[in-house]
This record gives C-alpha cells, sequence and structure tokens, in this order.
C-alpha cells in the first residue's frame, strides 16, 4: 500500500511526494524499496504489487525498476486503503484463487528482518489453512491515538484469538488499554487467503465487494484502467481497519517484536534516530548552542545556526520551513490544511 500522502510528516512528506518515497533514515534506500526489500526472502518479486495514486506510478518505476506495469495497480483518486486493498485482492484472484496475501504498509521501518520473517512465516501457516484474517501485534508503549488497538485472548498459542479490535481510540480509551496489558498496536501488517479476504468483503463491505467482483473480465487486460476509473468513483473511502478489522469475528494476531516503526509522525522519527549528548537528533548542516530535546532536518546545502531550543522540530524541505514545538505535532495536519488554503 503506497497511496498514502504522511501529513503528520510536513514538510518532509508532500501530496508530490510522500515520505514513502524518501530515503528518511538516510540509508541510501527510500522507505518503498526498503519495504520491497524486505520481502526478498518471503516471495517472489514478480509476486509484488503495488496499490498507490495513478500521480506516483513513475516514481514507483524509478524506486523499483523490476516491476512490471501489471504489478502497479493505479488508483485514479484516494479512498483510504479499503479500496485499496480490494482492488489488489480481486486482481489476485483472477490469476491465483488459492493465493496467500501479505498486505504491507510502504512507511514503515523494521530493524529485525530475521524475526520479522519468523512472524510472517507463522501467520502465513495460518492464514494458509484457515479462512481467517492475521494480524501482527506490537507491545504498545505510549498511548497513540494513531494506532489500531487489539485486545486478544491471552493463551499460550503463537497465533491469538482477538477479542476486540478498536481503530485509532481517543485518548482515554487509549490509556485505558495501555494500562490493561492486554492491548497490543496493531502494526497495519495483514495475512490471509483469496478466500478469506473476499467473504471478510462479503459480509462488511458488500457494495465494495460487489463493485471489485464486476472487474473480474477486465482485470490484466486493457481494459482494467477504464474499469478502475469508473469503480473508484463509486466506492466509498473507508479504511481496511474501520471498514473489516473492527467487525469480523476471525481475526487472529501473532505477537512480534522486531524494531517496528511506522514512521507516521516527527515524534515516531525521533524515537527511532540516534541522539548527540543533548538528546538531539539532527540531519543537515547545523551548528547548535543550547538545544536539546529537539529535530533539526535541514537540506545539505545550507549551513543552519541554531541557539536555545529545547523540545523543538525544525525542518526545512523543499519550500516550507517549519518550527514547531515537539509535543504539540498534532498540530502538524492543521498547517497543512492552512498552507494549502494560502496556496
Ligand atoms: N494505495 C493506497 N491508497 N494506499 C494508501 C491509501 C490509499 O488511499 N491511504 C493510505 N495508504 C497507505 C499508506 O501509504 C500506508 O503505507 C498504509 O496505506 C497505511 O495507511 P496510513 O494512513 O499510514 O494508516 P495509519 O498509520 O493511520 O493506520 C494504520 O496503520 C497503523 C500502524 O502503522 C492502521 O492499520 C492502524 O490500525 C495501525 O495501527
Ligand atoms: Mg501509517
Amino acid at each position: 500500500m503506497a497511496g498514502g500522502v504522511g501529513t503528520r510528516f510536513w514538510p518532509f512528506s508532500r501530496t508530490n511526494n510522500p515520505k514513502q518515497f524518501h530515503d528518511v533514515l538516510g540509508t541510501g534506500k527510500s522507505l518503498l524499496q526498503q519495504t520491497a526489500a524486505r520481502f526478498d526472502g518471503i516471495c517472489p518479486k514478480e509476486n509484488i504489487y503495488i496499490v498507490t495514486s495513478a500521480d506516483y506510478v513513475n516514481l514507483i518505476k524509478q524506486q523499483l525498476p523490476f516491476l512490471s506495469d501489471e504489478q502497479i495497480l493505479a488508483e485514479p483518486i484516494r479512498r483510504n486503503t479499503a479500496p485499496c486493498v480490494a482492488y489488489a485482492s480481486y486482481k489476485i484472484a483472477k490469476k491465483n484463487p488459492n493465493a496467500n496475501i501479505i498486505v504491507a504498509p510502504s512507511d514503515h521501518i523494521i530493524l529485525q528482518e530475521r524475526e520479522f520473517e519468523r512472524r510472517i512465516n507463522i501467520a502465513i501457516n495460518e492464514a494458509m489453512n484457515e479462512d481467517v484474517l492475521v494480524t501482527l501485534g506490537i507491545q504498545p508503549s505510549r498511548p497513540d491515538t494513531g494506532y489500531g488497538y487489539i485486545q486478544y485472548i491471552q493463551d499460550d498459542n503463537e497465533v491469538k484469538k482477538v477479542k476486540t479490535f478498536t481503530e485509532k481510540p481517543h485518548l482515554e480509551l487509549a490509556k485505558a488499554f495501555l494500562e490493561s496489558g492486554e492491548y497490543v498496536w496493531n502494526a497495519g501488517i495483514f495475512v490471509w487467503n483469496v478466500r478469506a479476504i473476499k467473504k471478510a468483503f462479503d459480509l462488511y463491505l458488500p457494495k465494495m465487494a460487489e463493485i471489485f467482483d464486476d472487474g473480474e473480465p477486465f482485470y490484466f487486460t486493457d481494459q482494467e484502467s477504464d474499469f478502475i476509473s469508473k469503480a473508484y468513483h463509486i466506492c466509498k473511502s473507508i479504511s481496511i481497519d474501520n471498514g473489516i478489522m473492527e467487525k469480523a469475528q476471525n481475526v487472529f494476531v501473532v505477537l512480534s517484536d522486531f524494531g517496528w516503526s511506522d514512521l507516521g509522525t516527527w515524534k515516531s522519527l525521533y524515537e527511532v534516530s540516534n541522539k548527540d549528548e543533548s538528546e538531539n537528533v539532527t540531519d543537515g548542516h547545523v551548528m547548535l548552542y543550547d538545544v536539546k530535546n529537539s529535530i533539526i532536518k535541514t537540506p545539505q546545502e545550507r549551513l543552519v545556526v541554531v541557539q536555545g531550543l529545547d523540545g523543538y522540530i525544525v525542518a526545512e524541505y523543499d519550500n516550507v520551513l517549519m518550527i514547531c514545538q515537539k509535543d504539540q505535532e498534532q498540530k502538524v495536519k492543521n498547517f497543512v490544511t492552512d498552507a494549502q488554503e494560502r496556496g
């Protein structure tokens, strides 16, 4: 899934070039390229499908030149992740009705790749034999309201039955979930077979199921993009989490610990980055005086001198410079809206 715009990571993430296409951690690879590489030991390259906005198709081709055109699924308009999953699933179903599918976001980092493979394999083993929806769960470290929370039956099984799935709870609920110790975060990485996900669309998003089912004659033909253009315009916008995962009764979770981070926000970048002795994260050509607990991410070609900041984000990208208190970063979304209004 590579069609998000990453608003909370503005100005680094922009509508015309969102964060999944950036080398966020300076590893030499974009988040999308890292994601594709992570599956090297798991599935053949010709089985990778990227669902993205039509605007990003060229970026994807540049970054992942091994993909054939039919492996890039272009969405004419943004409809969130449920249609994205439906399009890929129904298209894959035409090629192989018995396929197992791993759904992965394109903008996460995972530090321990071997452990990731192990967890994915546990999930695949479960999903290939049963018509279930399997997700990976991460031990939560703070009452973050940007994640899905999963409550599961506590037993010794490697794959645990999910009791409740709550997408993006409000803060009070997130705090209660964290304190109870009974919840994990949804990593947003799902594993299921084609039959299981089609059944789930039939049950919980039946109109969407019908729309993408009707595409069967057109997938992998010249008429696919015309069909998809019409389909997306009549499709509602909803995430897979709200549309299916919260409602389904056959959800299972594989508890996971592989150095996962959703680089969704500045704070999450701060948490995973190396810090200097004053707890600053810097990327750029910077001179700091009495600066602590801050992120300074600015272009290499500019010398940036900062004095006296504690707990700030200083981020310059393209034609935007943002200076914002680190603990006020939820306001970044408003800055984006206001900046768009100004033009
Ligand atoms: N193709 C496509 N089309 N991709 C999309 C779209 C879309 O309209 N919208 C988002 N994506 C992609 C994003 O680029 C990202 O890789 C992935 O789908 C997930 O979308 P996010 O928008 O980043 O979701 P989130 O982070 O708010 O929430 C999800 O991930 C959390 C963990 O990171 C949920 O699954 C949460 O439950 C989960 O905790
Ligand atoms: Mg995300």
